[in-house]
């Protein structure tokens, strides 16, 4: 594992339950249950076994909501049962688990268990789980502004002191750039996620419907950006 190459920041857009379910006749909250029980086995796997630090992962868009009413709630649902028991693996893996999006329109009990995580997370030391949930990059990009522009008006910072790194500590999480992004299922595009963070990873886009994306998939996609040349805009 040492002499392996990993990205120290790897973001997940977990895309393609609806049409694994689909295509085996079932309905979409088959395939979000069997996408929720992959994430868990994919995420032990990479704290267990991969130098990856910080995870990103692409949970409920503010798009989302514009799905039919029975599949937010069943969303909803599974995260509740996500954040207070399926993680428990993470949490006992000493990964520090924080939450990226707007809390507004997210039901009660899905803010507890989001806030029971992160407050029973906050300590561990080993690795960083982001999810991003009712999370927009474009919303994110408004609300740093927000922030910042009422730090300059309360007279807390000088206009001229606003550079990347304050820029990076108003987000909604203060972390590394992103080096790698997955997105399942074959779709080529990034749906704003994280779209400031992701300005110079590197991208594959597996044909593999999420919950059919495993530890072995993920390797191949891991390969593919070993392979990759990070230029950084230096000359070749
Ligand atoms: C990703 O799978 C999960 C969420 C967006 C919450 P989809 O539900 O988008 O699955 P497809 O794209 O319809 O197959
Ligand atoms: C992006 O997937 C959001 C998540 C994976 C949570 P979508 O399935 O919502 O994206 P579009 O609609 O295909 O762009
Ligand atoms: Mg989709």
């Amino acid at each position: 594992m040492s002499d392996v190459v990993y990205p120290n920041h790897l973001g997940i857009i977990m895309d393609g339950n609806g049409r694994w379910a689909k295509e085996k006749g079932l309905n979409r909250s088959v395939g979000h249950k069997a996408g929720a029980d992959n994430l868990v086995n994919l995420l032990d796997y990479i704290y267990n076994n991969t130098s990856i630090k910080v995870v990103s992962l692409y949970a409920f868009s503010t798009e989302n909501f514009k799905r039919e009413k029975n599949e937010v709630d069943y969303l909803m649902k599974l995260f509740v049962t996500l954040f207070n028991t399926k993680l428990e693996s993470i949490k006992k893996n000493n990964v520090k688990v924080v939450f990226s999006g707007r809390r507004e329109n997210l039901p009660k009990a899905v803010l507890d268990s989001m806030d029971k995580t992160t407050d029973d997370t906050k300590d561990n030391t080993k690795g960083i789980l982001n999810i991003c949930l009712n999370y927009g990059g474009d919303y994110e990009i408004v609300d740093m502004t927000k922030k910042i522009a009422r730090q300059v008006l309360n007279g807390s910072l000088n206009i001229e002191d606003i550079t990347k790194e304050v820029v990076n500590k108003n987000f909604y999480q203060d972390l590394p750039p992103l080096d790698f992004v997955i997105r399942t299922s074959g779709e080529k595009r990034i749906s704003n996620f994280m779209i400031y963070q992701s300005s110079y990873a590197e991208y594959d886009f597996p044909d593999t419907y999420f919950p059919d994306f495993d530890s072995k998939c993920l390797e191949e996609s891991l390969d593919n950006y070993r392979k990759r040349d990070r230029r950084f805009g230096n000359a070749k």
